[in-house]
């Protein structure tokens, strides 16, 4: 099958690459010339410099007879003559803090999609295609993509939701071993060719292949973000902050009693500064939003999206609550700068809230660490106009040498075996604030060894 992904960035570029594997031939075409460039270099380290997530760049490879990326519309318009579907894949941002999908970016691509697919077959349109939407967009979105497609003229297409259920950091190996592929249609005509492009996950062990309306489709994926973000709330909202609140309780041992109930399960029982990525709060948000443009409560949602908040602003507040820290002229370390491990993804992540807090606060100086998101981090605040406190390094004995706080705000695994470091680095009295839990083991022996520790789901733990 020929399929065109419009938008190549972690959905488009994953899920493209997963479709060639697949066999199909694919072509993705992206506004952004130095993705395409990256995409196209057919170096991995390029490719996962620009999108570091891990597999992508051999699949690509890999897959290279079968997948094209281009920033030239003539192409996509030669390409999609003999396509069979388009997937969408395009940012869905909120507009401006209302919870309101922002579709400019969507609409746009979506008109200049219709622009091509006009053309085809000389104008005469005769092959069928199916344009689906797989960008996280509001319920009742497939209407609208409908609408525009219409209004511009394109005829013989069907419209269909196909929503992307992808863990950032485990992408690849999550789409070619997929749990579920949750595919909307409104007929068998268009089950058909999402039949045809998961063809190998169909009757794979272990895949839920999903056939339900488009609406269902893109409201599943706004429910289940949101049912896994009410998830990481309790953990940290409310088990976390009964092991901050009493002394003795251990947030670990507490979780473990809490997971062998098999029906609480394990998945995401960990303590966390902040939920942050691309998709859980903007897409509660979203799901808020149109909640009570239809009439419904939506307090629950609100209060996920609030508690996370309010864990933030209790985690950096207990500094100066708790041991009287001034940040005024401090510096500070900051480790793990992307939003979670395995990713250089920072949007929403944990240490920009975090930095930005800091900056307020008036310190000297923040070094940051991260493996793979430093350079993504520094643009973010180059592009704000308020660089100029950041010095970003490139290792973690860097970051902690000659700094007066130590803030982990990221759960990559190297940053359990910090301890050893902090002792030989940093001078007594030093305040370590684990955003992660990622040093727990060492709490004591921290304590001990004249370290104060604030962390997430713990009282403070003094200095002896
Ligand atoms: N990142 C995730 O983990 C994830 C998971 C599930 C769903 N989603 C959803 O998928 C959608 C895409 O997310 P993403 O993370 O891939 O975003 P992204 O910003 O990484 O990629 C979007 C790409 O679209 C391109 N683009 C913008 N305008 C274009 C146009 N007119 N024509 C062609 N390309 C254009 C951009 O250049 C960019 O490369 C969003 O709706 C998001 O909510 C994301």
């Amino acid at each position: 099958m020929k399929i065109l992904y419009f938008g190549g960035g972690y959905v488009g570029a994953c899920s493209a690459a997963v479709s060639a594997d697949s066999g199909h031939e694919v072509l993705v075409y992206d506004i952004n010339q130095e993705l395409v460039n990256s995409l196209s270099s057919k170096d991995k380290d390029k490719i996962e410099a620009y999108l570091f997530e891990k597999g992508l760049g051999d699949l690509i490879i890999r897959n290279q007879a079968r997948i094209k990326f281009t920033f030239h519309l003539p192409e996509a318009e030669k390409f999609v003559e003999a396509a069979e579907a388009v997937f969408m894949c395009l940012p869905t941002p909120e507009r401006d803090g209302t919870g309101e999908t922002n579709l400019e970016i969507y609409e746009a691509a979506a008109k200049t999609l219709a622009q091509i697919l006009v053309k085809r077959n000389n104008g005469e349109q005769s092959r069928y295609v199916l344009i689906i939407n797989k960008s996280t967009v509001p319920i009742e979105m497939v209407s609208r993509t409908k609408e525009i497609m219409e209004e511009l003229g394109v005829k013989n297409f069907g419209t269909g939701s196909n929503p992307e259920f992808l863990v950032e950091g485990k992408a690849i190996e999550g789409s070619i071993r997929p749990e579920r592929i949750v595919v909307g249609a409104w007929n068998e005509k268009d089950f058909a060719v999402f039949r045809n492009i998961y063809d190998r996950f169909i009757e794979a062990p272990n895949v839920n292949y999903l056939e339900v309306n488009p609406l269902e489709a893109a409201a599943s994926k706004l429910l289940a973000n949101y049912m896994l973000f009410n998830r990481l709330a309790n953990c940290f909202d409310v088990v976390g902050r009964v092991c901050e609140k009493f002394s003795g309780l251990h947030f670990e041992n507490i979780r473990k009693i809490l997971i062998t109930d098999s029906r609480i399960g394990d998945w995401g029982f960990y303590n966390s500064l902040f939920v942050g990525g691309s998709c859980f709060i903007k897409d509660a948000r979203s799901l808020s939003h149109q909640l009570k443009n239809q009439g419904g409560q939506s307090d629950l949602v609100d209060e996920v999206l609030a508690a996370n908040q309010r864990q933030l602003t209790n985690f950096l507040n207990r500094a100066k609550q708790e041991l009287n820290f001034n940040w005024a002229g401090k510096t500070a370390a900051l480790l793990g700068l992307a939003f979670k491990r395995d990713t250089n993804d920072i949007r929403n992540s944990a240490a920009i809230e975090t930095a930005k807090f800091l900056l307020e606060a008036g310190v000297r100086q923040i070094k940051g660490y991260d493996p793979a998101a430093g350079n993504n981090f520094l643009k973010y605040f180059k592009d704000m106009g308020t660089a100029d406190k950041i010095e970003l390094v490139d290792s973690e004995v860097k970051a902690i040498s000659d700094i007066e706080i130590l803030i982990i705000a990221g759960d990559w695994p190297q940053f359990r075996e910090l301890a050893e470091l902090i002792k030989k680095n940093l001078p007594k009295g030093t305040i370590i604030m684990d955003g992660r839990r990622m040093l727990q083991q060492k709490y004591q022996e921290l304590a001990q060894a004249g370290y104060n520790i604030i962390a997430v789901g713990s009282p403070i733990i003094k200095a002896e």
